[in-house]
């Protein structure tokens, strides 16, 4: 193995005293998304969303599975902001279901779907827990895609600033903070150039000029709620993690940089400089978006936060052959995705470098999928999953010793839910779900966030 790859895993100390290295106004917290957990998807006026027809679609879902039961949230609401509040996080991300609000994504509001929101949001703060919201978790209305192709069309921008405007009309006053997007990159490259998330289209170009809809909707969006009043902490939602070259070669080292353009750099370039990186355009070449007057203008708007996911890094190969922790005798998660604490740090630091009028940050997302369903006399014992969180939570604190401006930290996820192409087959919950009953019930990994929490509570 080269050089490149094997980074000596000595930057994120562990033992360090990691409560005292958070203030006592960081954000800590659990995060979920609407399709993932609500289920209720016929009930109140919801309407369609394209995640609903993609799961009808025969393949598309490893295990056959939709998100119609879920983990019956929408009807488990109260019980389930209790099991919230026992962790002791101090904050919750969740996401607004566009079709419940809206159901064809035009025209008229459902003020049932909005009142589960309010219930929601009013439930939070009635427990003392700050919500985070997203707008757009990838449930688009279906009606959007069935008239005019979705997030293809630039129609559709129009409709997700008037969305935006009117969840920050009626909620925003009582949001802590609200997001436009979350992780624009896989609805634009997983919905339509893999195909492999909703609406499983497969055509490089669109989905660049996806992108674009994407990154415009959201500056818009912000313009549009900046006005309106309400919520003050507006921002967005971007994975990422560094892309590092598999070997010292030149080749790869220029393959790694090209990716990290094309990926991590083409969302945040547009937020922060207001143009695509050169490299990524010239690479599309034909495929490049087409870009009106303004646009970038536009997306350059300022914001309050930063919202970053980060589960992995990705080791790049020139020749475009996929990387492999296990084949490298490296630890992997059950998506096999790495588990490289030190990607977090080094990821924070590198948007520290790289954009110095940068907002805070948020870790939006982190966390692990185990295959630990099995429950031992009614325990799960996830300690890889303890240990992930425990080892990332220390690359955060890392990161701010060297004076990155991180100001959250959100595990991924409260509970076990509907896994996008996965269907239910990976867990990613710090809570249980028992799909056939619904019983919740808290993982070691859940009892070890709720004592780091005591412990970081009981020092401020
Ligand atoms: C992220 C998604 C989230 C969840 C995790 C595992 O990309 O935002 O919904 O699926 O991955």
């Amino acid at each position: 193995m080269s050089a490149a790859t094997h980074t000596p895993p000595s930057s994120v100390d562990s033992s360090a005293d990691v409560p005292a290295s958070f203030p006592a106004d960081f954000l800590f917290g659990v995060a979920t998304s609407s399709f993932q957990i609500e289920g209720a998807t016929h009930v109140d006026g919801r309407g369609e969303s394209i995640w609903d027809r993609f799961c009808r679609q025969p393949g598309a879902i490893s295990d056959g599975s939709n998100g119609d039961i879920a983990c019956e949230h929408f009807d488990r609401l109260e019980q389930d902001l209790d099991l919230i509040a026992s962790l002791g996080v101090n904050c919750y991300r969740f996401s607004l279901a566009w079709p419940r609000i809206q159901p064809t994504g035009r025209g008229e509001w459902n003020a049932a779907g909005l009142g589960f929101y309010e219930r929601l949001v009013d439930g939070l703060l009635a427990r003392g827990i700050k919500p985070v919201a997203t707008l757009y978790h990838w449930d688009l209305p279906q009606a959007l895609q069935d008239q005019q192709g979705g997030w293809a069309a630039r129609d559709t921008v129009h409709r997700f600033v008037d969305y935006a405007r009117h969840v920050q009309k009626h909620l925003g006053d009582r949001l802590y903070a609200l997001s436009t997007h979350n992780e624009p990159w896989c609805t634009a490259t997983l919905g339509h150039d893999t195909g492999v998330h909703a609406p499983g289209l497969r055509d490089r170009a669109l989905a660049a000029q996806v992108s674009h809809h994407l990154l415009l909707s959201h500056g818009l969006a912000m313009q549009a709620m900046r006005a309106e009043g309400g919520c003050k902490n507006l921002g967005i939602v971007l994975n990422m993690g560094p892309s590092v070259p598999a070997t010292t070669h030149p080749a790869d080292i220029a393959a790694a940089r090209l990716a990290d353009a094309k990926s991590r750099r083409w969302y945040s370039d547009p937020l922060f400089k207001g143009e695509y990186p050169a490299e990524a355009l010239a690479d599309l070449g034909a495929a490049a978006p087409k870009i009106e007057a303004g646009d970038m203008a536009a997306m350059r708007a300022p914001m309050d936060h930063l919202g970053i996911n980060y589960y992995t890094r990705y080791v790049v190969n020139a020749d475009g052959k996929p990387w492999s922790a296990r084949e490298h005798g490296l630890p992997a998660s059950d998506m096999d995705w790495e588990v490289y604490p030190e990607g977090l740090t080094d990821i924070l630091c590198r948007m520290h470098a790289d954009y110095p009028d940068m907002p805070p940050l948020y870790i939006t997302e982190n966390g692990g999928a185990f295959p630990d369903q099995t429950l031992v006399d009614g325990h799960v014992h996830d300690l890889d999953r303890l240990d992930y969180l425990r080892t990332h939570i220390a690359a955060t604190a890392e990161a701010r010793r060297r004076g990155v401006r991180v100001d959250g930290y959100m595990v991924w996820s409260l509970m076990d839910n509907f896994e996008w192409g996965f269907g239910y087959s990976k867990r990613f919950g710090i809570v249980h779900v028992d799909y056939e009953t619904q019983a919740r019930t808290l993982k070691a990994s859940a009892l070890w966030y709720q004592d780091l929490l005591r412990q970081w509570r009981a020092q401020g």
